[in-house]
C-alpha cells in the first residue's frame, strides 16, 4: 500500500506524500499543491493545518494527554519546578545539576530592569490593562538589549532567553505596582524564581512578603502547566512574527497580545467574571448553563471547551486538585470554588456539553487558586504569559534553527467585488 495520498481534481490524479509523527499522527504534505494543481486549501481557524513539524510538546486531545519533550505533564506535579520545565522545553532535555545551577544564576543575575525603564511605567494610566503594559514593555526591553537583536549560537540565545524569562516577572510586578500606586520593589537575589516574583508583587518597603512553600509550589505548578501547548494561538503568533526574522523580544511581545483575548489566555479572567456574576445572584448556575447553550446569546461557559482537547484537559484536573488542597491551607473559604464545582457538575451531565465533548480547560480552576493567593484578577492573564514564555521561546528557537524555514504567509479565497473602476468624488451618488 502506498503511503501517498491521492487527490483527483478535474479528472486528473495527483499524489502527495504522507508524513507520520512520533505518535502516529499523519499529515498530507501539500507544500506543492498550488504549484501542481492551481488549488489551495481552505481551513479557517487552521483546525486541520499543520504549520510545522515540532519536537517540543505532544498533545492527544482525544485521550487528554499532554507531554513536554515526551514527559507526561502529571510527572511534574510532585515537585513542581517552573525553571526546570523552562529549560526542558527550550533545550530539549532535563537540565543536569550544573546546567540548572548556571541557568538559575543567569535568571538571578538578570532580574533587574534598566533604571530608566521605570519611567515607561509612569507613562501608562493607572487603569491601563497589565497585558498592554506587558507587551509594550517587552518591546521596550529589546531597546535596552540591542545585543540580542541578532543571536549567534546557543550561548548567546541562552543569555537572551534567560534575560527575558527573568525580566518578564519584574515587568509584570512593576505593572501591578504602578496600577495600585505602590513603589516598585527591586528583585532580591537571595530568592528563587517564584518567591522573588511574589516579593516584587507583594512586599512593601517596610514589610517583606513571606512566601509559604504551598503557595510557591502552587504558582510553580500553574506556571509550568501553562508553559507550552504546541501550536496554540499565541505560540502560532510568535512563530508567525518570528518567521519574518523579527527578534525574540518582538515575537514574544506579539504572543502577549494574542494571549490577551478572552477565547485564549483572557479566559481565566472571564471565568472569574462568570463566577462572580453567579455569586452576586445575577444569574443561577442552571440559567447560566442554559444561556451558554443558546446560540443566540453569545454567552459561553468560560473555562470549558478546547480546540484540541475532546476529553478532560489534564491541566484542569491537576489544578482542580490544587484548589481543593490549597484553599483550606490558606484558610480561604471561597464560594466561587463551590460555584465552579456546581457548574462543572451540571455541564458534565448535560447532553449539549457531553455531545460536543466540552470539558473544563486549564482556565477553569487557575483563577480560583490565584485569587486565594491574593493575585488580583487583572493579573491572571499576565501570570499565564509568564508561564507561556518558555514555550514561546522554545518555538521561536526551534523555528529559527529549522533549515529552509519560510516566512509564514497564508493565502485566501477572495470573495470581494470583481474588477471595478474608481469613480471621482464629485461623480459619486
Ligand atoms: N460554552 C458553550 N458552548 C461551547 C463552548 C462553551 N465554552 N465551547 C464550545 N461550544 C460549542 C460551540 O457553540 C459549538 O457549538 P455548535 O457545534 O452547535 O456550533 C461547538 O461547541 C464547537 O465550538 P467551536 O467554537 O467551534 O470550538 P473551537 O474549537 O473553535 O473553540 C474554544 C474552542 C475557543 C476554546 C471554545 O471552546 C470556547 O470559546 N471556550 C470558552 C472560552 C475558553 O474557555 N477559552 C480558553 C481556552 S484554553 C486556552 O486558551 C488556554
Amino acid at each position: 500500500m502506498s503511503d501517498d495520498a491521492i487527490l483527483i481534481l478535474d479528472g486528473q490524479q495527483y499524489q502527495f506524500p504522507v508524513h507520520e509523527g512520533t505518535e502516529g499522527e499523519r499529515a498530507i504534505d501539500i507544500q506543492d499543491l498550488r504549484a501542481r494543481t492551481g488549488h489551495i486549501t481552505l481551513d479557517p481557524g487552521y483546525g486541520n493545518t499543520g504549520s510545522c513539524q515540532s519536537a517540543i510538546t505532544f498533545i492527544d486531545g482525544e485521550q487528554g494527554i499532554l507531554r513536554y519533550r515526551g514527559i507526561p505533564i502529571e510527572q511534574f506535579e510532585q515537585a513542581p519546578n517552573f525553571v526546570e520545565v523552562a529549560w526542558l522545553l527550550i533545550f530539549g532535555h532535563l537540565p543536569s545539576p550544573e546546567e540548572y545551577r548556571l541557568f538559575s544564576a543567569q535568571l538571578t543575575a538578570n532580574a533587574n530592569l534598566d533604571e530608566s525603564m521605570k519611567h515607561h511605567f509612569e507613562g501608562f494610566p493607572r487603569s491601563a490593562p497589565p497585558m498592554a503594559i506587558l507587551s509594550a514593555m517587552i518591546n521596550a526591553l529589546s531597546c535596552f538589549h540591542p545585543e540580542y537583536f541578532e543571536l549567534e549560537g546557543e550561548d548567546h540565545f541562552r543569555a537572551a532567553a534567560a534575560g527575558l524569562i527573568s525580566k518578564i516577572r519584574t515587568i509584570a510586578a512593576y505593572a501591578y505596582r504602578h496600577s495600585v500606586g505602590q513603589p516598585y520593589i527591586y528583585p532580591d537575589p537571595s530568592l528563587r524564581y517564584v518567591p522573588n516574583f511574589l516579593h516584587m508583587l507583594f512586599s512593601q518597603p517596610y514589610a517583606e512578603h513571606e512566601c509559604a512553600p504551598e503557595v510557591r509550589d502552587a504558582i510553580n505548578l500553574i506556571l509550568l502547566l501553562h508553559a507550552d501547548h504546541e501550536q496554540n494561538c499565541s505560540t502560532s503568533t510568535v512563530r508567525m512574527v518570528g518567521s519574518s526574522q523579527a527578534n525574540l523580544f518582538a515575537s514574544c511581545a506579539a504572543g502577549v497580545c494574542a494571549l490577551w483575548g478572552p477565547l485564549h489566555g483572557g479566559a481565566n479572567v472571564a471565568v472569574l467574571d462568570m463566577l462572580e456574576q453567579i455569586h452576586k445572584g445575577r444569574i443561577s448556575p442552571e440559567d447560566y448553563v442554559r444561556l451558554a447553550k443558546d446560540r443566540d446569546s453569545k454567552v459561553r461557559l468560560m473555562g470549558f471547551g478546547h480546540r484540541v482537547y475532546k476529553n478532560f484537559d489534564p491541566r484542569a484536573r491537576m489544578l482542580g486538585k490544587v484548589a481543593e488542597r490549597l484553599l483550606p491551607i490558606l484558610g480561604v473559604k471561597d464560594p466561587l470554588l463551590d460555584i465552579a464545582r456546581k457548574l462543572e457538575e451540571i455541564a458534565l451531565e448535560d447532553p449539549y456539553f457531553v455531545d460536543r465533548k466540552l470539558y473544563p480547560n486549564v482556565d477553569f480552576y487557575s483563577g480560583i487558586i490565584m485569587r486565594a493567593i491574593g493575585i488580583p484578577t487583572n493579573m491572571f492573564t499576565v501570570m499565564f504569559s509568564i508561564g507561556r514564555l518558555p514555550g514561546w521561546i522554545a518555538h521561536w528557537w526551534e523555528q529559527s534553527q529549522t533549515q529552509g524555514n519560510k516566512i509564514a504567509r497564508p493565502r485566501q479565497i477572495y470573495v470581494g467585488p470583481e474588477a471595478t473602476d474608481h469613480v471621482p468624488k464629485d461623480e459619486r451618488a
